[in-house]
């Protein structure tokens, strides 16, 4: 093989590598792109209660991209510290929490099914979390 068909045919292995890596992560920077606006993101429900409570434990931009993050902070200041109470930035009280406790995630956000769940499968994440954690839904 020539010296230049050797690196023609690297450049093509870098590009294929390119590409796999972009098609594999398409949804997550599909998803992050569009911030969840484009019109193939999909209709994420608010409960009743997430509804009359108005607000989240931080601003919706911050939850859309952080919540991940808050949920491993949660975790740590209650079985590290033994916390419950998470004081949000403007002074109201949750229960940190990934069950379906009071004032909690998913007490809150009531149709798992209808708002993680959906996000999550759009943006082809699957959290393992409720190897452990009870899911609500499946709670009798
Ligand atoms: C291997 C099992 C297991 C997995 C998987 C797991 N957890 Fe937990 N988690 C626990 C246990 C055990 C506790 C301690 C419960 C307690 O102290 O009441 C806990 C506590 C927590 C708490 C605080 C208390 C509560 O009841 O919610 C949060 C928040 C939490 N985990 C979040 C997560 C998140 C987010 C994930 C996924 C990214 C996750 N956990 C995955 C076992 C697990
Ligand atoms: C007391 C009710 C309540 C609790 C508790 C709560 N939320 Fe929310 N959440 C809301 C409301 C209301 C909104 C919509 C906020 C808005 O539109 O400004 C929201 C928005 C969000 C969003 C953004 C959705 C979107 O449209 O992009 C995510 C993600 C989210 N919450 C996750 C969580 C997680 C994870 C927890 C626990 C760490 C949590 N929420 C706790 C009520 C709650
Ligand atoms: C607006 C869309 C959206 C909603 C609503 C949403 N999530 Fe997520 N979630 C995501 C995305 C996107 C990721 C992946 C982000 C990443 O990989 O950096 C993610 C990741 C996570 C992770 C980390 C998974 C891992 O394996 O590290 C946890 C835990 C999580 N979400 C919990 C929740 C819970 C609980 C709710 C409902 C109360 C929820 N999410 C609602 C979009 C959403």
């Amino acid at each position: 093989m020539s010296k230049n068909k050797q690196i023609y045919n690297r450049n093509l292995i870098v590009a294929g590598l390119i590409l796999f890596v972009a098609a594999i992560t398409f949804p997550v920077w599909n998803y992050f792109m569009f911030s969840g606006e484009a019109s193939t993101a999909p209709e994420i429900k608010l409960s009743e209660k997430a509804l009359a409570a108005k607000e989240c434990v931080q601003s919706k931009e911050y939850m859309k991209t952080e919540h991940m993050q808050l949920l491993n902070v949660w975790r740590d200041k209650v079985v590290r510290e033994a916390k419950h109470t998470y004081e949000s930035p403007n002074g109201k009280s949750y229960n940190m929490s990934l069950s379906s406790g009071e004032n909690s995630c998913l007490g809150c956000h009531v149709d798992k099914a209808q708002f993680c769940d959906k996000c999550h499968t759009y943006a082809s994440v699957t959290p393992y979390c409720w190897d452990c954690h009870i899911d609500p839904k499946e709670k009798k």
